[in-house]
């Protein structure tokens, strides 16, 4: 629906942005927001246009942007179950209108072979737009020289892994190495941070002792080596002189050393996920091998670890909630490590559920709603230079809109969910509040349950560097 020209007016919705809550009515001309006026005033009833939405007793909300997705991504000898296509369709029903996924540099390959890859993935698939972050598996003295040509080209984040040696990891020197250039290019480091030589002296020693349940790759997988290895990536992007930003951070210790480094004014960035605040090690010792859908690094952590996450989202010590949705079916996936967890492929489906997710935090008392949009839509958008095109309603930013109903109550499931992976994280979780129409750029993609969009109209976005320096 909606042809380029075409105007559409969005009519009695509260307008909720990260900066403000406003009765407005919203008209969208072509691709983008044209203008907000208060429902009712003589501009707003002057709008003509070919499309009239009726958000009565909805909010109307910037699209998310899930700035941490791995579509097909190989891992573990298999690959994230979730397509382009699907993976973005199901965003698109869960009112996500981004996602910014990370391309992969082989190990002895450019960085150009990795994003020329993952562009061949990407192109013509998506049903939102997309941009990339580059993991960096390889910091030799080209691929340094690399990362300044990709900064210049809009790909202007990358990101390092203190873990999985043998196939993403990075020593000290390399991180280095990498986050001076950054620092001189204006890229921002991603870090994930865990201490990966240590796990796996502990992995070895676990399955030695027979523990071989997916319950164990909670426990191996430290806390304390979250902790130590976020505070070493700090003192590194300090002696850099670079930005820093934390993927996945999920303990309550490695909070702890990013609230310690902001406190010092440290341009220092922490992202958590839904898995982190909803799920715990509860779900990873669910018996008869169930706990392999839980399976992700950095690990779900007990309870206790939740408060700790929910006050820095408020604190902003965490600025912003993604997914890290990098899906694997349960059946022929997730058993690849029956017998031997280190085999189970880490990562979780998520990319349809956060914004609800979220929403039910607001309804649960954890965040205000400009809070939820701001850690959803703006702040990513910010962070990975996207904004202001992406993560608000403002004249000029694209017509990326959600019609969010705050009462449709329904339960997250398998059997209903969008995404390719025959299981959900959340099956059977209540929750309130659902994306009912969702556009991307001014076309409706998703209407009351109905997907109306197409594979590839979803526009590759360049982007500039990290607007979101303390
Ligand atoms: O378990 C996870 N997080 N899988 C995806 C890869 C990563 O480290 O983000
Ligand atoms: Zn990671
Ligand atoms: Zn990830």
């Amino acid at each position: 629906m909606t042809a380029s020209n075409e105007r559409t007016v969005i009519r009695g919705g509260l307008v909720v942005t990260a900066a403000e809550e406003i009765h407005a009515d919203v008209l969208i001309e072509g691709e983008r927001v044209a203008a907000l006026a208060a429902h009712g005033s003589a501009a707003a009833r002057a709008w003509q246009a070919e499309h009239e939405i009726d958000a009565t007793d909805c909010y109307v909300v910037p699209g998310g942007v899930d700035a941490h997705t791995h579509m097909e991504l190989p891992f573990g000898g298999t690959s994230a179950s979730d397509t382009f296509e699907t993976g973005t369709r199901a965003a698109a029903f869960g009112g996500t209108t981004t996602i910014v996924d990370f391309a992969v540099q082989g190990v002895g390959h450019s960085l150009r072979e990795g994003l020329d890859a993952w562009h061949a993935k990407a192109e013509g698939k998506c049903a939102i737009d997309y941009a990339f972050h580059m993991i960096m598996s390889d910091v030799t003295q080209d691929v340094l020289k690399e990362m300044d040509v990709l900064v210049e080209e809009g790909v202007t984040s990358f990101k390092l892994f203190m873990a999985y040696p043998g196939v993403f990891y990075s020593d000290d020197g390399r991180i280095l190495r990498a986050m001076q250039r950054s620092a001189a290019n204006g890229g921002l480091i991603m870090m994930h941070a865990e201490n990966g030589i240590a796990i796996d002296v502990l992995v070895e020693q676990a399955l030695a002792a027979g523990h071989t349940d997916p319950r164990y790759h909670g426990e191996v997988r430290r806390e304390l080596l979250e902790a130590e290895a976020t505070h070493r990536a700090i003192q590194l992007a300090r002696v850099a002189g670079a930005p820093l930003y934390v993927v996945h951070v999920s303990a309550e210790q490695a909070v702890n050393e990013l609230a310690q480094a902001r406190d010092l004014g440290l341009n220092v960035f922490g992202e958590t996920c839904p898995q982190y605040l909803f799920l715990s090690t509860d779900n990873l010792a669910e018996p008869d091998f169930e706990g392999a859908k839980y399976v992700c690094s950095t690990p779900l952590r007990p309870k206790e670890h939740q408060a700790a996450l929910w006050r820095a989202l408020r604190t902003n010590d965490l600025s912003v909630v993604s997914t890290d949705h990098c899906p694997f079916c349960f059946v022929g996936q997730k058993e690849l490590g029956r017998g031997d967890f280190s085999k189970i492929p880490n990562g979780l489906p998520g990319v349809e559920n956060r914004m609800d997710l979220l929403h039910q935090a607001v309804l649960d008392g954890h965040l205000s709603r400009r809070r939820w949009i701001e850690l959803a839509c703006a702040t990513p958008a910010r962070m990975f230079g996207l904004y202001p095109r992406k993560g608000t309603i403002a004249p000029g930013a694209d017509a990326d809109i959600v019609v969010f109903d705050p009462h449709d109550r329904y339960t997250m499931s398998a059997a209903t969910h969008h995404m390719n992976v025959d299981y959900s994280a959340y099956e059977g979780r209540q929750v309130t509040g659902r994306a009912r129409t969702v556009l991307s750029r001014g076309t409706t993609v998703v209407d009351r349950g109905r997907y109306l969009g197409r594979a590839g109209h979803g526009a590759y976005l360049p982007r500039s560097t990290s607007q979101y320096l303390i």
